[in-house]
C-alpha cells in the first residue's frame, strides 16, 4: 500500500495531508525517510516525528444522528458532534454532512477511500429524506422538484418524490449539496419544519435509537462498495 493510504487508513491524516507530511520528511519508514512513491509492506514500521504509528482495522459505523448535534469535527458554539457520540476505538469521521437540526442515518468511518468516492456526486447513492414543511406543498409544487430546480449551484437532479401526508413529503436525492434539501423546498416556495434522513442507500435505521449507533455489517459494507465500484469515478 502506498505510504500516504496507509498513513490516512492509520488514522493520520487525509491522503492530501499525508502527502505533505511525507514531503516535510517527518515520516520515516523502517528508520529511512519515507518517499511519495514509497510502498508500505506488512511488517514495515512506520513513524510520524520520530512516533511508531500502527495500522487502524478498517471501521464502519452507522449513527442515528439526533437533532442539536454537528457534523464537523467541532463547534463554536460548543455543541455536541456525531463524533463525540460515536465511542469507538477507531477515528472515524462523518461521510457528507448533516445539518445540526437534522436527524437521521449519518455513516461514519475510517476507511477514506470509500469516503472519497461515496462523497462524490457522480457517486449515485439513494438519500431518503423525510421532510416536514411548515405550509402543505401543491402537487405542482412536487412535479417541479421530481423534474429537478434551479438552485444557485446549479440544477438539482431529478428527485423521487412522495406525499406522505399534508405537509410530510418523502424526497430520494443521490446529490449531497450543502443544505440542498432545504433549498429545494424553498426554490418551490416553501420551507422546511423538520428534516430528516431515513436511508443512506442500503442503510435503514431500523433497530437504533436517535443518538445510538452499530457496526455495519460485511453485507452492507459490500454493498457500498459495489455502488461505489459501478460509479463513474476512475
Ligand atoms: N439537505 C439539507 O438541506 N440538510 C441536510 O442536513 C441534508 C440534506
Amino acid at each position: 500500500m502506498r505510504l500516504n493510504a496507509w498513513l490516512a487508513r492509520a488514522g493520520v491524516a487525509s491522503r492530501r495531508k499525508a502527502d505533505e507530511l511525507i514531503k516535510a520528511g517527518r515520516v520515516t519508514v523502517n528508520g529511512a525517510p519515507g518517499e511519495l512513491h514509497t510502498v508500505v509492506q506488512p511488517g514495515d514500521q512506520v513513524a510520524l516525528d520520530g512516533r511508531r504509528l500502527a495500522r487502524q482495522e478498517l471501521a464502519y459505523v452507522l449513527l442515528y444522528k439526533p437533532s442539536a448535534t454537528v457534523t464537523t469535527a467541532s463547534d463554536p458554539q460548543g455543541r455536541r458532534t456525531v463524533v463525540d457520540l460515536v465511542d469507538h476505538p477507531a477515528r472515524v469521521v462523518p461521510v457528507g454532512r448533516l445539518d445540526a437540526d437534522t436527524t437521521g442515518a449519518l455513516l461514519l468511518t475510517n476507511d477514506g477511500e470509500l469516503a472519497h468516492r461515496l462523497a462524490h456526486p457522480s457517486y449515485e447513492v439513494d438519500k431518503v429524506y423525510e421532510v416536514e414543511c411548515w405550509t402543505q406543498p401543491t402537487d405542482a409544487e412536487l412535479e417541479r422538484l421530481r423534474a429537478g430546480v434551479e438552485l444557485h449551484d446549479g440544477r438539482s437532479s431529478p428527485a423521487v418524490v412522495r406525499r406522505l401526508d399534508g405537509a410530510r413529503i418523502e424526497l430520494t436525492i443521490h446529490e449531497g449539496r450543502n443544505r440542498q434539501v432545504k433549498r429545494m423546498i424553498e426554490a418551490v416556495g416553501r420551507r422546511v419544519k423538520r428534516l430528516h434522513r431515513s436511508r443512506y442507500g442500503p442503510l435503514t435505521l431500523e433497530g437504533l435509537e436517535p443518538g445510538a449507533w452499530r457496526e455495519l455489517e460485511p453485507l452492507e459494507v459490500e454493498q457500498l462498495r459495489s455502488t461505489a465500484a459501478s460509479s463513474l469515478l476512475p
